[in-house]
């Protein structure tokens, strides 16, 4: 069964009580699904746009928009406004003469700098001379174009029989052009990077200048794309590594094009460079670029085809180019141009944060390991290695995975944005680093001798990376063989791990998860179990049909939906299943259907009638008796507020043999007794009904304990209580009395504590520290004399104040001494007089009366 959309909603109704979803703005086009933190950039960058969402009351980026937040590759952007945190810990080495050009360096070479240098080098190869006419412009080696109305004729594919890609002579001398003034040699001069995939220049060196306009009317064009074209030559589609290089490259040229405000658009062709069908694992992937479908030169062969703007973006292996091997400068790390690739996808792929842990149970660190189905680089000992994981005293949370060609891609990024530390052997699938969240840590279980591909795409994307380092503490199972010239080779044969160096290793990979900032931030973002409970018993008030009158059918169809989504996250094991894959997972598990009413448990059964009188203006039911009773709670319960679990037998009516009276009234008879007397009576009459008896039924109620109540507060099921044959239950009614306290007694919202101090203490000075409800300590130091009976007052240490929690009252400390119980020698006698220098009193009074 699947769930409904509209129970989805309730999902992050209730779990994003804390969290701050990422929300659009309404009057943002559908283009601009960002995430936020890429919304703020986009906004400064494009004014008339901000000035749209300034006007509109719904913007939700109002505040942001006076920031000066920018990208990183803008003229004016200061390093501090821009996107990236990149930063370089340590000494500088190697290429690099200080700090400073350290982490200029790496800026141009990986982060967003590298988009300004595109940008600056972009130049007119051809150059319109008349409104109407065609562009091209490159950056240098023509690693990236962008044309305006131009020609491309693919009349020579039909000839080529045998499906191809990674060619170079796709285009012949003036198979491509536009009317416009042509830089033949500065075109040339740029076009020596002569590789597949390493530049344009294969394709743009053929460039003539035509002498028609190239439009819709043309003459030349067999077709005419209004639809801005992305043309790729990509990689091997079939390797994660190498294809995100490509998903990787067109990203940053959304960028490298920019400056208009559909650069974000998913309305554009993508058009790849080769005539065979596209298919891969990852075409989801697309999505986050297109909504048309991919198109291939079989599209259009035979075809003369005119672009009125197309793109030829950057390419999987330039040479300086991201990130297929390139050398980075040593030391730096987290570049934001891989940070917010990786966020872009995230969003537009639609996969869920990591939404909700309960913390009462100690967070889990979660630890992800690849497992390899291949022939080479197996883990020999892998369910060793699971096992020390499973039974480690810092208790782990442990899944192991393979990711197959038959894995939904969407579900492997689901696990991924999920993962804390993700281990796995060397190969593509550890590619998924990209897509870990930002506090995570990669265990390359064994590089084979490939020490920096995965280690510096670690780097670029800022997570932690370690990989084992003794050698001797591993052993593979032959010296491996390579499949092509036979000779020994490290990444073609399989190997065993030692526990022990394996679990070292994992630990000091929690460690850094633990200590990172923004772990420790989620954690104390997420919202508790009660958190939820408390946003369920909120909206479901709000959502009951009995206070929605006007439109019963829609609050109605609502409240089932909340209903659905409450009872998902409060089961622990589909809150475990929500948890690590979002929405899509319950709800193929199938939403409904348990038997429980979540309303129920919260406000008894029906409902009617909470915060005031529901059944108003109906007419009078015969009701059973309310049942009221005191529910004692803790002090801590009343301080930082709770839901207590109570079970009771409720005797419910259940039909039963036989008949039975009923709906007995008194009506007047008249009765004759004799000629002309007559005599009225009253008599009992009654309905014959359906014998019904009682049973017990077992319910569990959820009382909420807010922050604050006083004694007396009542809360009120409705329909638990004694049941009436004829008509309704009474009402369940819950009195809140607060249990006595070892520790802290409670007047309004102050609270009372006593405290015994030695007598040293007393005289000398001390300092103390109080535990107080919900575990945080009161510190207390005095180095004044505290006499039996002293009493100091800590202002705000009170209880919470029941009408805002944010107010407490006060905490009073009264002291009484302790003096010593053993006889004092003469000579410590002595001694205290001495130091003490005290006259003698002898005040004599009548203290009852205070004289
Ligand atoms: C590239 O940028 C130009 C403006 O600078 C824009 O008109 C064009 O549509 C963009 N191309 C694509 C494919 O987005
Ligand atoms: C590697 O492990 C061996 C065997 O336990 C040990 O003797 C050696 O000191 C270790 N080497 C390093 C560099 O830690
Ligand atoms: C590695 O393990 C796989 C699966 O058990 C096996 O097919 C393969 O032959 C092994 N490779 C070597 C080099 O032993
Ligand atoms: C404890 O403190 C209260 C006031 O806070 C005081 O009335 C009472 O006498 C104290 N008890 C002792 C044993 O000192």
């Amino acid at each position: 069964m699947w769930m409904k959309t509209s129970t989805m909603y309730f999902f992050s109704q209730l779990v994003g009580v804390l969290i701050l979803s990422e929300v659009v703005c309404e009057w943002l086009p559908e283009t601009l699904n960002l995430p936020s933190s890429h919304v703020t950039r986009y906004l400064n960058t494009f004014k008339c746009e901000a000035e749209k969402c300034y006007n509109s009351g719904s913007c939700m980026y109002r505040n942001v928009l006076d920031t000066g937040l920018c990208w990183g590759y803008e003229t004016n952007c200061p390093h501090h406004l821009g996107y990236s945190s990149a930063h370089c810990p340590g000494d500088h080495k190697g290429w690099v003469s200080s700090k400073p050009q350290q982490l200029q360096t790496f800026l141009s070479q990986a982060d967003f700098g590298f988009v300004k240098q595109q940008i600056q080098s972009k130049t007119l190869m051809c150059e319109p001379t008349a409104d109407g006419e065609s562009l091209l412009e490159c950056s240098s080696y023509l690693q990236f174009c962008r044309g305006k109305s131009l020609y491309l004729d693919f009349r020579d594919l039909p000839a080529r029989k045998e499906s191809f890609r990674y060619k170079m002579d796709v285009l012949k001398k003036g198979q491509i052009g536009g009317k416009c003034k042509l830089n033949e040699y500065r075109l040339q001069s740029e076009a020596t990077h002569q590789s597949p995939l390493q530049s344009w220049a294969p394709e743009m060196q053929h460039f003539e200048e035509l002498p028609d306009f190239i439009n819709e009317e043309s003459q030349v064009c067999d077709i005419f794309i209004n639809k801005p074209t992305f043309i790729m030559k990509i990689d091997a589609t079939v390797n994660m590594y190498h294809h995100f290089c490509d998903f990787f490259n067109l990203y940053t040229s959304l960028h490298v094009n920019g400056s208009h405000p559909e650069m974000f658009s998913r309305d554009v062709n993508i058009l790849i460079w080769e005539t065979y069908a596209y298919h891969s694992n990852f075409g989801i992937t697309w999505s986050a670029f297109t909504q048309n479908p991919i198109l291939n030169l079989r599209s259009f062969q035979g075809k003369r085809v005119c672009f009125r703007e197309v793109v030829f973006p950057l390419l999987p292996r330039m040479i300086f180019g991201l990130y297929y091997n390139t050398p980075i400068v040593w030391g730096c790390r987290e570049s934001g141009l891989f940070h917010a690739f990786s966020k872009f996808i995230l969003h537009r792929l639609k996969i869920p944060k990591r939404a909700a842990i309960d913390p009462v149970a100690k967070p889990r660190i979660k630890i992800l390991l690849l497992s390899r189905n291949t022939q080479y680089r197996r883990i020999l000992n892998e369910k060793a290695l699971l096992d020390a994981l499973r039974s480690s005293p810092r208790q782990y949370s442990v899944e192991r995975v393979e990711f197959t060609h038959e894995t939904d891609f969407r579900h492997q990024l689901r696990v991924i944005q999920d993962t804390d530390i993700f281990i796995g052997m060397h190969g593509a699938g550890l590619t998924h680093l990209l897509f870990l969240p930002d506090w995570a840590s990669v265990f390359e279980l064994y590089n084979c001798g490939d020490e920096h591909c995965y280690a510096d795409l670690a780097r670029l994307r800022g997570v932690h990376y370690q990989t084992w380092t003794n050698h001797t503490k591993l052993k593979p199972q032959d010296e491996g063989h390579h499949p092509s010239d036979g000779g020994p080779h490290a990444k073609f044969t399989n190997y065993s791990f030692d526990t022990k160096e394996f679990l070292r290793i994992v630990d000091l990979a929690a460690d850094h998860v633990a200590k990172h900032p923004a772990y420790r931030h989620l954690l104390s973002q997420l919202p508790t179990t009660n958190q939820i409970k408390k946003a369920y018993r909120k909206l479901a008030k709000e959502l009951h049909p009995d206070r929605n009158q006007d439109n019963t059918e829609k609050a109605s169809a609502q409240f089932q939906d909340l209903g659905a989504a409450y009872e998902t996250l409060s089961d622990p094991e589909k809150r475990e299943l929500y948890d690590r894959c979002g929405e899509e997972c319950v709800s193929k598990e199938g939403a409904g259907g348990g038997g429980m009413d979540p309303f129920a448990s919260f406000f008894g059964d029906f409902g009617f009638g909470f915060g005031g009188n529901g059944n108003q203006g109906q007419q009078e039911v015969a009701k059973g008796a309310d049942i009221v009773m005191d529910l004692f709670v803790t002090l801590e319960e009343l301080y930082s507020g709770n839901f207590v679990e109570i079970t009771h037998n409720k005797p419910v009516l259940k039909p039963a043999k036989g008949t039975r009276k009923c709906n007995c009234r008194q009506e007047m008879v008249t009765r004759q007794l004799g000629p002309g007397r007559f005599q009225m009576m009253q008599q009992a009459v009654c309905d014959e009904c359906p014998n019904v008896k009682l049973v017990n039924e077992e319910r569990v109620l959820e009382v909420e304990i807010e922050q604050g109540m006083t004694d007396g507060s009542e809360q009120r099921f409705t329909a638990e209580g004694e049941p009436h044959t004829d008509g309704e239950p009474g009402d369940l009614r819950l009195r809140i009395q607060t249990a006595p306290h070892s520790i802290f007694e409670r007047r309004g919202d102050d609270l009372y504590t006593n405290v015994t101090i030695s007598l040293a203490d007393a005289l000398a000075g001390f300092e103390l520290d109080i535990e107080h409800l919900d575990g945080h300590k009161v510190h207390i130091v005095r180095d004044k004399v505290t006499w039996p009976g002293a009493r100091i007052r800590k202002k705000g240490e009170g209880m919470p104040n029941y009408e805002n929690n944010n107010l407490f009252g006060m905490l009073y400390v009264t002291f009484d001494v302790q003096f010593p119980k053993e006889e004092l020698s003469t000579e410590v006698k002595e001694k205290l007089r001495e130091l003490l220098s005290q006259d003698s009193i002898n005040k004599v009074y009548n203290g009852l009366r205070g004289f």
